[in-house]
């Protein structure tokens, strides 16, 4: 029996609630070892609602979460594996978190400050989730944290200078919440000591009725945005900032994913489906709503709150049977969803996009919540 690292209690002083509601815990486990030969730990957030991350050190990934359904049954809804082993050979970024740039930058290059700078061209060509070995690949540390909101798990890691060829000594702190409210917070933090780009994300592939439970075509989705960044064939961001209404991409009112995913639509073959750039209806970084899902089957709803002002909607196009994930479930086609915060894709190459551009003494910071109930 593994070595269970002692409870952590995380207090919170909200005098009327019980003191049962006041607790939430923490545990750690050993999840293996990696082929380079680090050790890798899985942490288990539990909330005073009972709810459940699980979070592993390779690459910050949310290997499970369980929140509940409208019966008040506990299930999975994210995307994973059982094993170290699986997520190193094949996993397509279940959970974890993406960097130093998250998404595509267009032929694998970009120009800061007069200097070109070349990067692993991961992807038909182009660049792809920072490179070979992004900051989903990578072991990082962790520290269990109190937090009056509830369970949460600190992670840092430092980006070296030209690590998969960007500038710059990078930073980073990704702070987990497992909120008392059934929120994942997610809080991005990063400092450099040169100039360098940083678009950060997490990588969840969400499917609300419980992992493996089928495709996500009949979850409706709505997403606060009256614009969309249309693509390329390599899905690269042509620079336009294009109007939804009217199109397959207008999410502004609750639709069913599956309503208009095959339209004989220009962008929708290039996406293979959804795999698109919207652009948040909001003014400068505030805190809005950037979409809202519900799966009428569990009952399951989930509201995504950030203070990033795009959004990439990827409907799993690329998942084909082919990958057996945890409790022996396959992941067959649009198995899954992905709803990730962001900076625009392609944006070190397009000036007329909010920049990603971060410099010495400048602090990167966004924040996103995954916000779970249901009706
Ligand atoms: C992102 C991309 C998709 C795909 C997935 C991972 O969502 O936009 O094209 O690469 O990552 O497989």
């Amino acid at each position: 029996m593994a070595a269970l690292m002692p409870v952590v209690f995380v207090g919170c002083d909200n005098d009327n609630m019980s003191e049962k509601e006041q607790k939430g815990t923490i545990t750690k486990e050993p999840f293996g070892t990696t082929k380079s030969g680090e050790a890798v730990d899985i942490y288990t957030l539990k909330n005073a609602k009972g709810s459940i991350a699980k979070i592993m050190t390779y690459g910050g990934t949310v290997v499970q979460l369980m929140v509940p359904d409208k019966n008040g049954k506990m299930g999975d809804i994210v995307l994973g594996f059982d094993n170290l082993k699986d997520y190193e050979e094949k996993s397509p970024y279940f959970g974890s978190i993406v960097g130093r740039y998250g998404n595509r930058i267009g032929n694998a290059e970009f120009t800061l400050d007069g200097k070109e700078y070349t990067l692993a061209a991961n992807n038909n060509g182009q660049h792809l989730h920072g490179g070979i070995k992004g900051f989903d690949k990578v072991v990082w540390q962790a520290e269990p944290i109190e937090s009056k909101e509830g369970p949460a798990l600190k992670l840092h890691y430092l980006s070296k200078d030209m690590e998969e060829g960007y500038p710059g000594n990078l930073d980073v702190t990704v702070t987990y919440t497992l909120t008392n409210d059934n929120e994942l917070k997610i809080d991005y933090h990063a400092t450099t000591d040169k100039p360098t780009i940083c678009n950060l994300t997490n990588h969840c592939y969400f499917n609300l009725a419980g992992q493996g439970n089928g495709n996500i075509l009949g979850h409706e989705l709505m997403i606060n945005a009256d614009y969309f960044t249309p693509v390329d064939q390599y899905l690269i961001t042509t620079g336009e900032i294009r109007p939804v209404k009217g199109t397959p991409f207008d999410f502004t009112s609750p639709t069913a994913i599956g309503k208009r995913i095959d339209a004989n639509d220009q962008q929708i073959k290039y996406g293979l489906g959804y795999d698109h750039n919207w652009v948040l209806n909001k003014n400068d970084f505030e805190m809005s709503l950037a979409a809202k899902v519900y799966e009428p089957t569990s009952g399951r709803e989930m509201e995504v709150y950030t203070n990033e002002p795009g959004l990439q909607f990827y409907s799993g196009n690329f998942l084909d049977g082919t990958l057996t994930g945890k409790n022996g479930k396959v992941y067959g086609y649009r198995s899954g969803f992905c709803l990730e915060t962001q900076h625009y894709p392609d944006s070190p190459n397009k000036p007329n996009f909010p920049p990603v551009v971060l410099r010495p003494g400048q602090v990167y910071q966004t924040t996103t919540i995954y916000k779970f109930s249901t009706k």
